[in-house]
């Protein structure tokens, strides 16, 4: 081997080296990076789950209860007070307690049993189904009953909520409510069973 050629492979040993080093530095700041993400994924972490778990508790506190307001669900007046005027007889609503229609579970069928102002003439019901819980159907059926439309559940307003058709097998939990002086209605006491799927 002459002068020239040992010192070709010297240069190609180097760069060989080179070759290698740059290859672990570039290794070396995937890694880095990836624990970087990792630190922030974890950081984020710690305060995404006690804001979830706050979440959660403050949905599980907002229940109904006694004094709240029954508030239009849906449509352009979602979230004003329904009133006794606005309701005809053999008619149903689907109300939230005031503030507090971020629990599903609050979901409410208002009705008006008949014309008149007594207070027997207006009942309400969780309007979750008790068979899986499904939704009712905010308006009533022509023969004044409330159906389901996930199975064909139909309960009677009139009665309780009690189940005509299955396949639920237990009525929809009664609510309690008065009506008050400027016509509003107002939630008087708990559902008087359990809401939903048992
Ligand atoms: Fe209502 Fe099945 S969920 S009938």
């Amino acid at each position: 081997m002459d002068e020239q050629q040992r010192q070709q492979q010297e240069r190609d040993a180097a760069d060989a080296i080179a070759d290698i080093r740059d290859g672990e530095l570039a290794t070396r700041r995937r890694v880095l990076k990836g624990l970087i993400r990792i630190g922030y994924g974890a950081f984020a972490l710690a305060f995404a789950i006690p804001a979830l778990a706050i979440k959660t508790l403050s949905l599980e506190e907002l229940t109904v209860a006694a004094g709240d307001a029954l508030v239009y669900a849906t449509g352009d007046r979602s979230g004003q007070p329904v009133t006794i005027a606005e309701l005809s007889a053999g008619s149903g609503v689907q109300v939230f307690p005031n503030g507090k229609a971020d629990n599903p579970n609050n979901l409410v069928q208002l009705i008006r049993l008949a014309d008149g102002d007594a207070p027997e003439s207006f009942v309400a019901y969780s309007a979750i189904c008790t068979h899986l819980g499904c939704t009712v159907n905010a308006t009533l059926e022509d023969d004044g009953t409330i159906a389901c439309p996930c199975h064909g559940s139909r309960f009677d307003p009139a009665a309780g909520a009690a189940v005509l058709n299955g396949p639920a097998n237990r009525a929809l939990p009664a609510l309690p409510i008065r009506v008050e002086d400027d016509g509003t209605i107002a939630v008087d006491g708990d559902f008087d069973a359990p809401v939903g799927v048992q």
